[in-house]
């Protein structure tokens, strides 16, 4: 098929490449020229493992633009522009402008909203434009983008029958089951689907909190007991510094928000959320276990800046709100992060992690790249060290201290 994307983040960037080596015509469009340029060279401004070499790949049945001319002939947009929060609430003047854009030079295509949106935006889209429009929430993970688009646990779509049959066909190739409804339940499967990945996070969150006042409990034996029954699933059970990131944040604010637009409460969204902005302050906790003088003047090194690991992205990074608060009680912060270059004013960011740790007195595990799970306990002698991503082993260490962990004692 001729198919156009609007909007190149992760998940327009990642759509675009994999739909190219799947047979189609893609043309992925973004406002921004640098950004243009840099998909155009297969050189992408984000890091997604696999990204550069699936667009270099298929070069011949994939370019980048900055003008909506270029949808001219396209049959099928995704829509996967950002929606950011504003006041509490979902901003959707990005994708309703995408699609008044659209209008403009190709109203006979398909819109195909893969923006998280509320419930009722599909309608919107179709009231303000006059165009057909159908839903495909994606569920793919920063980091493994490509592999998730591939091969995702299921495919959502939402819109009347000929639409829906269309971006059916499209998705065919993952072989995955595909739930076919309206627009309205697509949507909704979208934010109950990650509301309820971030209150399993939270609800860990607060059984590690449990543990550690319990001498002899660990969260992470807990969850392993908890997640083999397959009713409750292993995934999603880490207990750490909370969820952060580009969507479980946003996404549960907006639906709050959204519900108690319509006269009802989400009790249970609410109180993720709660839990989720409560574990900073609980993770300085750990770290000064009781002494809140005890950083004034010490260097800290902080291992990771990424909100996870296998990306560059710090938006809604636990990792750069747990520095700035450290930075409040006087700490000096070092930073080493494979991959993250962002400047963080006050810190010293090193390139290795060994001069990370060799210039600091406490050592932070903040983001769970894989190589810190291989911490020489040699390089890090009788510092201590906090694990609040519980990647470590608690006895190759003599100085630890852990969320969730009750052993907590140095
Ligand atoms: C998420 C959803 O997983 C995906 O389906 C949706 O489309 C977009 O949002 P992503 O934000 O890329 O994907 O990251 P994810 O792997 O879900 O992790 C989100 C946050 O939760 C990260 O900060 C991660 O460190 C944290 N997390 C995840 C935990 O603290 N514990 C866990 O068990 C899992």
């Amino acid at each position: 098929m001729r198919i156009g994307v609007i909007g190149l983040g992760y998940i327009g960037s990642v759509t675009a490449a994999v739909l190219a080596n799947h047979g189609n015509d893609v043309v992925g469009i973004d406002t921004v020229k640098p950004k243009v340029d840099a998909f155009n060279s297969a050189n992408p401004p984000i890091y997604e493992p696999g990204l550069s070499d699936l667009i270099e790949r298929n070069r011949d049945s994939l370019r980048f633009s900055t003008s909506y001319e270029d949808l001219k002939d396209v049959e099928v947009v995704f829509i996967a522009v950002p929606t950011p929060n504003r006041d509490g609430g979902i901003d959707l003047s990005y994708v309703m402008s995408a699609a008044s854009s659209l209008k403009q030079v190709n109203p006979d295509c398909l819109i195909i909203i893969k923006s998280t949106v509320v419930p009722g935006t599909a309608r919107k889209v179709i009231e303000s434009t006059g165009m057909t429009v159908a839903s495909n929430p994606e569920f793919t993970r920063e980091g493994s983008a490509i592999a998730d688009t591939e091969s995702p646990d299921r495919v959502v779509i939402g819109g009347p029958e000929s639409a829906s049959r269309i971006v059916e066909g499209i998705w065919i190739f993952t072989g995955a089951p595909m739930v076919v409804t309206t627009n309205e339940n697509a949507e909704l499967i979208k934010y109950a689907s990650n509301s309820f990945l971030a209150t399993k996070i939270s609800f860990i969150n607060e059984f590690a909190n449990l543990c550690e006042k319990i001498p002899g409990a660990d969260v992470e034996t807990v969850a392993r007991g908890m997640g083999l029954d397959q009713r409750i699933g292993e995934r999603f059970l880490k207990a750490g510094i909370g969820y952060g990131g580009s969507c479980f944040p946003k996404d549960t604010l907006a639906i709050l928000s959204f519900a108690r637009s319509m006269g009802q409460d989400l009790r249970i969204v609410d109180s993720a959320i709660t839990v989720n902005d409560g574990r900073i302050d609980h993770a300085v906790d750990v770290i000064i276990d009781g002494n809140p003088e005890s950083l004034r003047g010490r260097r800290i090194a902080i291992l990771g800046v990424a909100f996870k690991d296998n990306t560059d992205d710090v938006r809604e990074s636990q990792p750069l709100k747990l520095i700035n608060s450290l930075l409040g009680h006087g700490a000096m912060i070092n930073v080493y992060d494979p991959i993250v270059r962002t400047i963080i004013e006050g810190t010293t960011r090193f390139s290795t992690v060994e001069e990370c740790i060799r210039k600091s007195e406490i050592v932070v595990i903040a983001t769970e790249w894989p190589e810190f799970r291989k911490l020489d306990p040699g390089l890090v002698g009788d510092r201590l060290v906090v694990d609040v991503r519980r990647i470590l082993d608690p006895s190759d260490f003599p100085l630890f201290r852990a969320v969730g962990y009750g052993n907590a004692s140095d």
